[in-house]
């Protein structure tokens, strides 16, 4: 059984992929340091797969833990990657934890690539790298734009430390996924996002307003240069998403891989206003949202949606699941955290 190194393995598309990992027969090893998620996902993941994944509670910026990680489970052949911190806003107020967080635990990992004769990698990345996109769809082609907060850089930064690295590297290869906007939950109801705290994601804070916890859904904005004035996004269905990652870890052990780097759009190819997914919320629902028009975010892209051809043709992934399916999972989750008297 090939064995897989999955870290922030236990956090909301982390838990997902190990999912689909061990669903296609991969041995996955999950390191988490716990800092955005709830060591009980373990028992998730073995309730819908019946196979409980390796875990050891570790944080990506202690070397000397990770060492002990690839030493005691030898033959790692490939690290997905999604342990980082993902708060826009926090990371504006706290640069050098983002910085730590996610740049050191990235250089670790790479270090220790060669050491333990691990082949290839699978990066988070972010259709953040593209900012405002100055032609839709946007392609990987697309230029890169300057980072507008630090939590974005880091995914710019990692990108280039990766490409360094591989490029002087023998042996190694990586894919860079930049994921569109992810929503859903897991179709069983057993896995899903936890927002720590206030939700600063649309979705969350929709299903969090559905089911009473927050008053009012704030709609950041009716004065875009869009049909209804909201602004327009990607939305991915996770599960889909966690797909992407296991073709992603095939094509890097079969060999496949055109270019020993290669970056792809994961998203829809469908671009979404906030108001359209209001709306297609409460369709699928039936639930009722309150919610008021206020100010722009600061910060907000107006819009962006992806060109996926590249995954759809070359990786031979594709996102399959309705807009509305994805939504009713996300609420089906909302009500399953009420069950258990989590939110
Ligand atoms: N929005 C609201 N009200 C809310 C929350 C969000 O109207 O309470 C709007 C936003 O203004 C935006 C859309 O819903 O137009 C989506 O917002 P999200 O915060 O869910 O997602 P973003 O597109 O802003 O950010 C996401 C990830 C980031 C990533 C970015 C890349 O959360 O990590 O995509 O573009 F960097």
């Amino acid at each position: 059984m090939k064995r897989i190194l999955v870290t922030g393995g236990l956090g909301y598309i982390g838990s997902h992929s190990v999912v689909e990992l061990q669903q296609s027969g991969y041995d996955v090893v999950i390191v988490d340091n716990l800092s955005n998620s709830r060591r009980d996902v373990i028992d998730n993941i073995e309730a819908v797969t019946s196979v409980r994944p390796a875990f050891e509670e570790v944080d990506c910026t202690d070397m000397a833990a990770m060492q002990a990680v690839f030493d005691k489970y030898e033959g790692i052949q490939a690290i997905i990657h999604f342990a980082a911190s993902k708060a826009v806003g926090e990371s504006v107020q706290k640069p050098l934890l983002y910085y730590r967080n996610n740049i050191v635990s990235m250089l670790n990992l790479l270090e220790l690539m060669p050491r333990y004769g691990v082949k290839g990698l699978v990066f988070s990345s972010s259709c953040t790298v593209y900012g405002e996109p100055d032609v839709l769809p946007v392609t990987e082609d697309a230029p890169i734009k300057p980072a507008t907060s630090p939590y974005g850089n880091t995914k710019q930064i990692n990108e280039e430390i990766i490409r360094d690295f591989v490029k002087v590297t023998e042996g190694v290869s990586a894919i860079m996924l930049r994921y569109f906007n992810p929503i859903g939950a897991h179709p069983s109801a057993l896995l899903g996002e936890l927002p720590n705290g206030v939700p600063q994601n649309l979705v969350p804070y929709i299903t969090q307003t559905a089911i009473g916890i927050r008053k009012e859904l704030s709609v950041f904005g009716d004065d875009y240069d869009t049909p209804d004035g909201s602004c327009i996004r990607d939305y991915i269905n996770v599960v889909d998403l966690a797909k992407a990652h296991v073709v992603a870890i095939d094509r890097i052990l079969a060999g496949k891989q055109d270019e020993r780097v290669e970056v792809f759009n994961i998203g829809t190819g469908r671009g979404l206003s906030v108001l359209e997914l209001v709306d297609l919320f409460q369709k699928a629902t039936g639930v009722k949202l309150n919610y008021k028009i206020v100010g722009r975010r600061e910060g907000d892209i107006e819009k962006v949606w992806a060109d996926p051809r590249k995954a759809n043709e070359v990786l031979g992934w594709k996102a399959t699941t309705p807009v509305d399916e994805t939504l009713l999972s996300a609420w089906r989750w909302q009500e399953k955290l009420r069950e258990k008297g989590i939110q």
